[in-house]
Protein backbone atom coordinates (compact mmCIF):
# COMPACT_ATOMS: atom_id res chain seq x y z
CA UNK A 1 0.00 0.00 0.00
CA UNK A 2 1.51 3.61 -0.74
CA UNK A 3 0.99 5.53 2.36
CA UNK A 4 2.37 8.53 0.73
CA UNK A 5 0.49 12.12 0.23
CA UNK A 6 3.44 13.25 -1.37
CA UNK A 7 7.38 12.98 -2.14
CA UNK A 8 9.43 12.27 1.22
CA UNK A 9 13.15 15.37 0.95
CA UNK A 10 15.60 13.22 1.23
CA UNK A 11 18.52 14.75 3.82
CA UNK A 12 21.02 15.72 0.87
CA UNK A 13 17.78 18.16 -0.57
CA UNK A 14 16.59 19.31 3.12
CA UNK A 15 20.19 20.63 2.69
CA UNK A 16 19.51 23.09 0.07
CA UNK A 17 15.62 23.99 1.01
CA UNK A 18 15.47 27.84 0.02
CA UNK A 19 15.14 29.80 2.52
CA UNK A 20 10.98 30.44 1.52
CA UNK A 21 10.24 26.88 1.94
CA UNK A 22 12.09 26.11 4.87
CA UNK A 23 9.96 28.78 6.22
CA UNK A 24 6.65 27.50 4.83
CA UNK A 25 7.40 23.87 6.38
CA UNK A 26 8.38 24.90 9.05
CA UNK A 27 4.95 26.92 9.55
CA UNK A 28 2.73 24.17 8.04
CA UNK A 29 4.60 21.16 9.98
CA UNK A 30 5.95 22.23 13.21
CA UNK A 31 5.23 25.43 15.26
CA UNK A 32 3.40 28.30 13.13
CA UNK A 33 2.79 30.64 16.28
CA UNK A 34 6.74 30.95 16.74
CA UNK A 35 7.40 31.57 13.46
CA UNK A 36 5.13 34.65 12.87
CA UNK A 37 7.04 35.44 16.56
CA UNK A 38 10.61 35.16 14.83
CA UNK A 39 8.96 37.14 11.92
CA UNK A 40 8.10 39.86 14.08
CA UNK A 41 11.80 40.46 15.11
CA UNK A 42 13.33 39.33 11.31
CA UNK A 43 14.77 36.06 13.66
CA UNK A 44 13.01 34.17 10.99
CA UNK A 45 16.34 33.00 8.79
CA UNK A 46 18.27 30.16 7.59
CA UNK A 47 21.92 30.18 8.05
CA UNK A 48 24.45 28.33 5.94
CA UNK A 49 27.76 27.74 8.34
CA UNK A 50 28.90 27.97 11.77
CA UNK A 51 31.91 28.67 13.22
CA UNK A 52 32.86 29.96 16.89
CA UNK A 53 31.02 33.78 17.36
CA UNK A 54 30.00 34.05 13.51
CA UNK A 55 27.31 32.42 11.86
CA UNK A 56 26.61 33.27 7.99
CA UNK A 57 23.37 33.53 6.26
CA UNK A 58 22.07 32.43 2.80
CA UNK A 59 23.46 35.42 1.53
CA UNK A 60 26.40 35.35 2.91
CA UNK A 61 25.48 38.19 5.68
CA UNK A 62 27.98 37.08 8.59
CA UNK A 63 26.34 37.71 12.20
CA UNK A 64 27.74 37.58 15.70
CA UNK A 65 25.93 35.17 18.11
CA UNK A 66 25.68 36.68 21.86
CA UNK A 67 23.03 34.37 22.94
CA UNK A 68 25.21 31.21 22.08
CA UNK A 69 22.69 28.71 22.22
CA UNK A 70 20.81 30.11 25.51
CA UNK A 71 24.22 29.26 26.98
CA UNK A 72 25.12 25.56 25.08
CA UNK A 73 27.79 27.16 22.84
CA UNK A 74 30.42 27.98 25.82
CA UNK A 75 33.48 26.20 23.18
CA UNK A 76 31.45 28.29 20.23
CA UNK A 77 29.88 27.05 17.35
CA UNK A 78 30.88 23.68 15.51
CA UNK A 79 33.70 23.61 17.77
CA UNK A 80 36.76 21.20 16.00
CA UNK A 81 37.87 19.07 18.86
CA UNK A 82 34.31 17.97 19.74
CA UNK A 83 33.70 17.30 16.35
CA UNK A 84 36.53 15.27 16.08
CA UNK A 85 35.99 13.12 19.44
CA UNK A 86 32.52 12.30 18.02
CA UNK A 87 33.87 11.50 14.69
CA UNK A 88 36.13 9.14 16.49
CA UNK A 89 33.63 6.92 18.06
CA UNK A 90 31.58 6.99 14.85
CA UNK A 91 32.32 2.91 14.38
CA UNK A 92 31.69 2.23 18.27
CA UNK A 93 27.76 1.28 19.12
CA UNK A 94 26.72 4.16 20.35
CA UNK A 95 23.34 2.77 21.84
CA UNK A 96 23.73 -0.48 23.68
CA UNK A 97 22.38 -0.24 27.11
CA UNK A 98 23.25 -3.87 27.90
CA UNK A 99 26.88 -3.40 27.98
CA UNK A 100 29.85 -1.07 30.10
CA UNK A 101 30.21 2.16 28.22
CA UNK A 102 33.88 2.99 28.56
CA UNK A 103 33.44 6.61 27.23
CA UNK A 104 30.36 7.17 29.80
CA UNK A 105 32.47 5.57 32.39
CA UNK A 106 35.48 8.28 31.85
CA UNK A 107 33.53 11.35 31.78
CA UNK A 108 31.72 10.39 35.08
CA UNK A 109 35.32 9.90 36.15
CA UNK A 110 36.40 13.71 34.76
CA UNK A 111 33.15 14.97 36.50
CA UNK A 112 33.87 13.43 39.52
CA UNK A 113 37.63 14.89 39.36
CA UNK A 114 35.99 18.51 38.76
CA UNK A 115 33.07 18.89 40.77
CA UNK A 116 32.93 20.14 44.23
CA UNK A 117 33.63 18.06 47.27
CA UNK A 118 31.95 14.48 47.65
CA UNK A 119 29.82 14.65 44.13
CA UNK A 120 30.83 12.16 42.34
CA UNK A 121 28.18 9.84 41.47
CA UNK A 122 26.54 10.88 37.37
CA UNK A 123 23.81 10.10 36.10
CA UNK A 124 23.16 11.03 32.21
CA UNK A 125 20.12 11.67 30.46
CA UNK A 126 19.83 14.46 27.05
CA UNK A 127 18.68 17.86 28.50
CA UNK A 128 18.75 20.22 31.26
CA UNK A 129 14.90 19.45 32.09
CA UNK A 130 15.75 16.14 32.49
CA UNK A 131 18.76 16.71 34.93
CA UNK A 132 16.46 18.29 36.83
CA UNK A 133 13.21 15.71 36.85
CA UNK A 134 16.10 13.11 38.06
CA UNK A 135 17.39 15.20 40.69
CA UNK A 136 13.81 15.94 42.01
CA UNK A 137 13.52 12.24 42.02
CA UNK A 138 16.66 11.25 43.76
CA UNK A 139 16.11 14.16 46.66
CA UNK A 140 13.03 12.12 47.37
CA UNK A 141 14.05 8.78 46.82
CA UNK A 142 16.67 9.41 48.79
CA UNK A 143 15.65 11.25 51.83
CA UNK A 144 11.80 9.69 51.52
CA UNK A 145 10.16 13.48 52.13
CA UNK A 146 7.66 14.94 49.68
CA UNK A 147 7.92 18.61 49.56
CA UNK A 148 10.63 20.71 47.60
CA UNK A 149 11.07 24.40 47.86
CA UNK A 150 11.80 26.31 44.67
CA UNK A 151 12.62 30.43 43.95
CA UNK A 152 10.08 32.71 42.15
CA UNK A 153 10.84 33.40 38.68
CA UNK A 154 13.11 30.24 38.65
CA UNK A 155 13.22 28.54 35.40
CA UNK A 156 14.43 24.46 35.27
CA UNK A 157 12.63 23.76 32.51
CA UNK A 158 9.17 22.14 30.89
CA UNK A 159 8.55 18.63 31.51
CA UNK A 160 5.79 18.52 34.68
CA UNK A 161 8.43 17.71 37.65
CA UNK A 162 11.06 21.03 36.30
CA UNK A 163 7.98 22.96 35.43
CA UNK A 164 6.32 22.75 39.12
CA UNK A 165 9.64 24.36 40.38
CA UNK A 166 9.57 26.79 38.10
CA UNK A 167 8.73 30.34 38.47
CA UNK A 168 7.09 31.63 36.04
CA UNK A 169 2.91 31.59 36.10
CA UNK A 170 2.34 31.88 32.75
CA UNK A 171 4.33 28.44 31.92
CA UNK A 172 2.56 26.86 34.59
CA UNK A 173 -1.18 27.95 34.46
CA UNK A 174 -2.58 25.83 31.44
CA UNK A 175 -1.00 22.55 33.15
CA UNK A 176 -2.20 22.76 36.30
CA UNK A 177 -2.39 20.16 38.65
CA UNK A 178 1.26 20.40 38.58
CA UNK A 179 3.01 17.68 40.91
CA UNK A 180 2.14 18.82 44.80
CA UNK A 181 3.95 19.85 47.57
CA UNK A 182 5.97 22.56 45.64
CA UNK A 183 6.90 25.70 47.53
CA UNK A 184 7.78 29.07 46.51
CA UNK A 185 9.89 31.40 48.48
CA UNK A 186 11.27 34.78 46.90
CA UNK A 187 15.09 34.09 45.45
CA UNK A 188 17.63 36.00 47.49
CA UNK A 189 16.37 35.80 50.78
CA UNK A 190 17.59 33.12 53.07
CA UNK A 191 15.65 34.14 55.55
CA UNK A 192 12.28 33.04 53.58
CA UNK A 193 14.02 30.14 53.05
CA UNK A 194 14.49 29.29 57.10
CA UNK A 195 11.00 30.48 57.77
CA UNK A 196 9.74 27.50 55.48
CA UNK A 197 12.13 24.85 56.90
CA UNK A 198 11.22 25.95 60.39
CA UNK A 199 7.62 25.32 59.46
CA UNK A 200 7.49 22.04 57.19
CA UNK A 201 9.61 18.73 58.28
CA UNK A 202 8.73 17.14 55.12
CA UNK A 203 11.16 18.76 52.58
CA UNK A 204 13.07 17.13 50.56
CA UNK A 205 15.31 19.44 48.54
CA UNK A 206 15.67 23.43 48.28
CA UNK A 207 16.64 24.07 43.93
CA UNK A 208 17.84 27.17 42.99
CA UNK A 209 20.41 28.58 40.39
CA UNK A 210 23.17 30.16 41.41
CA UNK A 211 22.27 32.81 39.14
CA UNK A 212 19.24 32.93 37.87
CA UNK A 213 19.07 33.21 34.17
CA UNK A 214 15.70 33.24 32.28
CA UNK A 215 14.54 35.05 35.55
CA UNK A 216 16.76 37.96 34.03
CA UNK A 217 20.06 37.46 35.20
CA UNK A 218 19.18 38.01 38.87
CA UNK A 219 22.72 37.43 40.80
CA UNK A 220 21.92 37.06 44.70
CA UNK A 221 23.07 38.94 47.64
CA UNK A 222 26.77 37.90 48.27
CA UNK A 223 26.83 35.08 50.74
CA UNK A 224 23.30 33.80 49.73
CA UNK A 225 24.87 30.33 48.71
CA UNK A 226 26.42 29.92 51.68
CA UNK A 227 23.87 30.86 54.04
CA UNK A 228 21.33 28.33 52.23
CA UNK A 229 23.96 25.89 52.51
CA UNK A 230 24.26 26.01 56.14
CA UNK A 231 20.43 25.67 56.29
CA UNK A 232 19.76 22.96 54.29
CA UNK A 233 22.35 21.16 56.12
CA UNK A 234 20.96 21.98 59.82
CA UNK A 235 17.20 21.27 58.51
CA UNK A 236 18.38 17.72 56.58
CA UNK A 237 17.26 18.96 53.53
CA UNK A 238 19.05 18.21 50.34
CA UNK A 239 20.51 21.31 48.18
CA UNK A 240 19.83 20.90 44.71
CA UNK A 241 22.07 23.97 42.15
CA UNK A 242 20.50 23.76 39.08
CA UNK A 243 24.28 24.83 37.36
CA UNK A 244 22.38 23.87 33.54
CA UNK A 245 23.23 27.77 32.24
CA UNK A 246 25.52 28.82 35.18
CA UNK A 247 27.50 25.85 34.44
CA UNK A 248 31.06 24.35 32.63
CA UNK A 249 33.03 28.03 33.34
CA UNK A 250 30.23 30.57 31.83
CA UNK A 251 30.06 32.78 34.89
CA UNK A 252 34.07 33.08 35.12
CA UNK A 253 34.68 29.60 37.44
CA UNK A 254 34.25 25.80 36.25
CA UNK A 255 31.00 25.75 38.47
CA UNK A 256 28.98 28.80 40.04
CA UNK A 257 28.65 27.35 43.19
CA UNK A 258 32.64 27.53 43.53
CA UNK A 259 32.15 31.71 44.01
CA UNK A 260 31.05 30.94 47.49
CA UNK A 261 32.91 27.87 47.83
CA UNK A 262 29.62 26.07 48.14
CA UNK A 263 28.80 22.58 47.91
CA UNK A 264 25.39 20.99 46.89
CA UNK A 265 24.16 17.45 47.58
CA UNK A 266 22.70 17.49 43.85
CA UNK A 267 24.50 19.86 40.97
CA UNK A 268 22.41 19.65 37.74
CA UNK A 269 24.57 19.95 34.29
CA UNK A 270 23.20 20.13 30.61
CA UNK A 271 23.35 22.55 27.71
CA UNK A 272 26.98 23.07 27.04
CA UNK A 273 28.38 19.41 28.37
CA UNK A 274 28.24 18.17 25.28
CA UNK A 275 30.18 21.25 23.57
CA UNK A 276 26.92 22.60 21.53
CA UNK A 277 27.40 19.75 19.06
CA UNK A 278 25.73 16.84 21.22
CA UNK A 279 22.47 16.86 23.43
CA UNK A 280 23.44 15.67 27.19
CA UNK A 281 22.60 16.36 30.79
CA UNK A 282 23.43 14.82 33.60
CA UNK A 283 23.04 15.26 37.43
CA UNK A 284 25.81 14.20 39.96
CA UNK A 285 25.34 13.60 43.39
CA UNK A 286 27.17 11.76 46.07
CA UNK A 287 27.99 8.19 46.70
CA UNK A 288 25.81 8.19 50.09
CA UNK A 289 23.09 9.93 48.46
CA UNK A 290 23.14 7.43 45.55
CA UNK A 291 23.17 4.51 47.06
CA UNK A 292 20.18 5.62 49.55
CA UNK A 293 18.55 6.31 46.65
CA UNK A 294 19.06 3.54 43.93
CA UNK A 295 21.83 1.66 45.83
CA UNK A 296 21.69 -2.34 44.80
CA UNK A 297 20.45 -4.08 42.04
CA UNK A 298 16.75 -3.61 42.96
CA UNK A 299 16.71 -0.30 43.05
CA UNK A 300 19.05 -0.03 40.37
CA UNK A 301 16.66 0.45 37.37
CA UNK A 302 14.66 3.17 39.04
CA UNK A 303 15.62 5.75 37.16
CA UNK A 304 16.49 5.31 32.91
CA UNK A 305 16.75 7.26 30.09
CA UNK A 306 17.38 5.21 26.58
CA UNK A 307 19.75 7.66 25.40
CA UNK A 308 21.48 8.86 28.57
CA UNK A 309 25.26 8.21 28.09
CA UNK A 310 25.53 7.41 24.85
CA UNK A 311 28.65 7.02 23.32
CA UNK A 312 28.78 10.26 21.08
CA UNK A 313 27.23 12.29 23.42
CA UNK A 314 29.49 11.35 26.35
CA UNK A 315 32.41 11.64 23.56
CA UNK A 316 31.65 15.02 22.87
CA UNK A 317 31.01 15.61 26.98
CA UNK A 318 35.02 14.68 27.22
CA UNK A 319 36.69 16.62 24.68
CA UNK A 320 34.20 19.64 25.99
CA UNK A 321 35.89 19.20 29.25
CA UNK A 322 39.49 18.95 28.21
CA UNK A 323 38.70 22.39 25.88
CA UNK A 324 37.38 24.12 28.86
CA UNK A 325 39.97 23.03 31.02
CA UNK A 326 43.24 23.05 29.01
CA UNK A 327 42.49 26.61 28.07
CA UNK A 328 41.14 27.90 30.71
CA UNK A 329 37.42 29.01 29.72
CA UNK A 330 36.26 29.81 32.92
CA UNK A 331 39.03 32.28 33.39
CA UNK A 332 38.83 33.46 30.06
CA UNK A 333 35.08 34.16 30.94
CA UNK A 334 36.13 35.88 34.08
CA UNK A 335 38.28 38.41 32.25
CA UNK A 336 36.21 38.56 29.10
CA UNK A 337 33.33 39.20 31.26
CA UNK A 338 34.91 42.35 33.55
CA UNK A 339 35.34 44.07 30.08
CA UNK A 340 31.85 44.03 28.81
CA UNK A 341 30.28 44.66 32.25
CA UNK A 342 32.65 48.38 32.63
CA UNK A 343 31.97 49.06 29.21
CA UNK A 344 28.32 48.74 29.42
CA UNK A 345 28.44 50.47 32.78
CA UNK A 346 29.99 53.80 31.15
CA UNK A 347 27.09 53.05 28.14
CA UNK A 348 24.33 53.09 31.30
CA UNK A 349 26.08 56.54 32.21
CA UNK A 350 24.63 57.91 28.79
CA UNK A 351 21.26 56.15 28.26
CA UNK A 352 18.60 56.06 30.14
CA UNK A 353 16.64 53.75 28.44
CA UNK A 354 19.39 51.29 30.16
CA UNK A 355 18.05 50.55 33.86
CA UNK A 356 20.10 48.00 34.72
CA UNK A 357 23.60 45.99 33.79
CA UNK A 358 24.07 43.17 35.74
CA UNK A 359 26.24 39.66 35.82
CA UNK A 360 28.72 37.56 36.08
CA UNK A 361 31.93 36.62 33.89
CA UNK A 362 29.91 35.88 30.64
CA UNK A 363 26.04 35.93 31.42
CA UNK A 364 25.49 39.63 31.24
CA UNK A 365 22.09 41.26 31.66
CA UNK A 366 21.06 44.29 30.14
CA UNK A 367 17.32 46.08 31.53
CA UNK A 368 15.24 48.44 29.87
CA UNK A 369 13.81 51.08 31.53
CA UNK A 370 10.02 51.42 31.10
CA UNK A 371 8.66 54.42 29.23
CA UNK A 372 7.03 57.89 31.37
CA UNK A 373 3.65 58.40 32.00
CA UNK A 374 3.95 61.85 29.19
CA UNK A 375 5.19 58.71 26.31
CA UNK A 376 2.63 56.60 27.66
CA UNK A 377 0.10 59.19 27.57
CA UNK A 378 0.92 59.96 24.27
CA UNK A 379 0.42 56.51 23.12
CA UNK A 380 -2.62 55.72 24.60
CA UNK A 381 -0.89 53.12 26.64
CA UNK A 382 0.80 51.36 23.89
CA UNK A 383 4.38 51.99 24.40
CA UNK A 384 3.88 51.35 28.27
CA UNK A 385 2.68 47.79 27.11
CA UNK A 386 4.93 47.19 24.45
CA UNK A 387 8.05 48.33 26.27
CA UNK A 388 7.10 46.53 29.45
CA UNK A 389 6.20 43.10 27.25
CA UNK A 390 8.62 43.49 24.59
CA UNK A 391 11.63 45.96 24.78
CA UNK A 392 14.04 43.49 25.49
CA UNK A 393 13.06 41.73 21.89
CA UNK A 394 12.65 45.49 20.07
CA UNK A 395 16.00 46.57 21.30
CA UNK A 396 17.19 42.73 20.14
CA UNK A 397 15.43 42.99 16.86
CA UNK A 398 16.99 46.32 16.22
CA UNK A 399 20.88 44.92 17.14
CA UNK A 400 20.34 42.43 14.85
CA UNK A 401 19.33 43.95 11.83
CA UNK A 402 21.47 47.40 12.35
CA UNK A 403 24.41 45.32 14.12
CA UNK A 404 24.22 42.24 12.94
CA UNK A 405 24.28 40.67 16.24
CA UNK A 406 22.03 37.90 17.85
CA UNK A 407 20.91 38.89 21.12
CA UNK A 408 17.53 37.38 23.01
CA UNK A 409 15.68 38.40 25.88
CA UNK A 410 15.35 36.42 29.03
CA UNK A 411 12.29 33.82 29.32
CA UNK A 412 10.70 34.81 32.43
CA UNK A 413 11.71 38.36 31.73
CA UNK A 414 11.53 39.96 28.19
CA UNK A 415 12.97 43.23 29.40
CA UNK A 416 15.99 41.88 29.61
CA UNK A 417 18.53 40.93 27.17
CA UNK A 418 21.08 38.68 27.80
CA UNK A 419 24.85 38.86 26.20
CA UNK A 420 26.06 35.02 26.75
CA UNK A 421 28.76 34.68 23.95
CA UNK A 422 30.80 31.59 23.63
CA UNK A 423 33.70 31.77 25.79
CA UNK A 424 35.75 31.81 22.89
CA UNK A 425 34.75 34.95 21.78
CA UNK A 426 37.59 37.45 20.86
CA UNK A 427 38.03 41.05 22.09
CA UNK A 428 37.76 42.39 18.37
CA UNK A 429 33.87 40.51 18.24
CA UNK A 430 33.08 42.15 21.64
CA UNK A 431 34.28 45.27 20.46
CA UNK A 432 31.77 45.08 17.75
CA UNK A 433 28.89 44.03 19.35
CA UNK A 434 29.98 46.88 21.92
CA UNK A 435 29.85 49.52 19.05
CA UNK A 436 26.60 48.13 17.57
CA UNK A 437 24.92 48.38 21.02
CA UNK A 438 26.06 51.76 20.99
CA UNK A 439 24.60 53.18 17.91
CA UNK A 440 21.27 51.36 18.51
CA UNK A 441 20.70 53.13 21.83
CA UNK A 442 21.98 56.01 19.75
CA UNK A 443 19.07 55.98 17.78
CA UNK A 444 16.61 54.86 19.95
CA UNK A 445 17.66 57.14 23.36
CA UNK A 446 14.13 56.57 24.74
CA UNK A 447 11.92 53.39 25.10
CA UNK A 448 9.46 55.86 23.18
CA UNK A 449 11.32 55.34 20.06
CA UNK A 450 12.01 52.01 20.76
CA UNK A 451 8.27 51.56 21.51
CA UNK A 452 7.79 53.22 18.43
CA UNK A 453 10.24 51.93 16.27
CA UNK A 454 8.81 48.05 17.47
CA UNK A 455 5.03 49.21 16.43
CA UNK A 456 6.39 50.24 12.95
CA UNK A 457 8.01 46.48 12.66
CA UNK A 458 5.10 45.20 13.91
CA UNK A 459 3.02 46.61 11.36
CA UNK A 460 5.15 46.83 8.73
CA UNK A 461 5.65 42.45 8.96
CA UNK A 462 1.92 42.00 9.36
CA UNK A 463 1.59 43.82 6.08
CA UNK A 464 4.31 41.33 4.88
CA UNK A 465 2.71 38.46 6.17
C1 LIG B 1 18.84 26.88 34.77
C2 LIG B 1 18.14 26.04 33.75
N1 LIG B 1 17.67 24.83 34.11
C3 LIG B 1 17.06 24.04 33.23
C4 LIG B 1 16.84 24.43 31.93
C5 LIG B 1 16.11 23.54 30.98
O1 LIG B 1 17.01 23.01 30.04
P1 LIG B 1 16.44 22.30 28.72
O2 LIG B 1 15.87 23.37 27.86
O3 LIG B 1 17.68 21.64 28.12
O4 LIG B 1 15.44 21.30 29.15
C6 LIG B 1 17.30 25.69 31.52
C7 LIG B 1 17.07 26.17 30.15
O5 LIG B 1 17.19 27.30 29.82
C8 LIG B 1 17.97 26.51 32.45
O6 LIG B 1 18.42 27.73 32.11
Amino acid sequence: MNRLRGELISPEAALHLSEPMARELYKKYQNPGLATMLNLVGFDKTYASASGTVIKDLQGNEYLDFLAGYGSLNLGHNPEKVLEAVEAVSMRPNILQLSINPISAALAHNLALLAPGNLGRTFFCNSGTEAVEGALKLAKAALGKKSIVFCQNSFHGKTMGSLSVTGRKKYRKEFVPLVPNCIEIPFGDAGALEEILKKNSDIAAFIVEPIQGEGGINVPPEGYLRQVRRLCSEYNVLLILDEVQTGLGRTGKLFACEHEDVEPDILCLAKSLGGGVMPIGAFITTEVLWNKAYGGIEKSTLHTSTFGGNTRAAAAGLATIQEIIGNDLPGAAAEKGKYILEKLNSMKENYPLIKDVRGKGLLIGLEFAEPGSLTNKLTGGIAGKLAREYVGSLVAGDLYRQGKVLTAYTLNNPNVIRLEPPLTVSYDEIDKMLQALNSVLKKNSSTFRVALSGIKNVIASKLNS
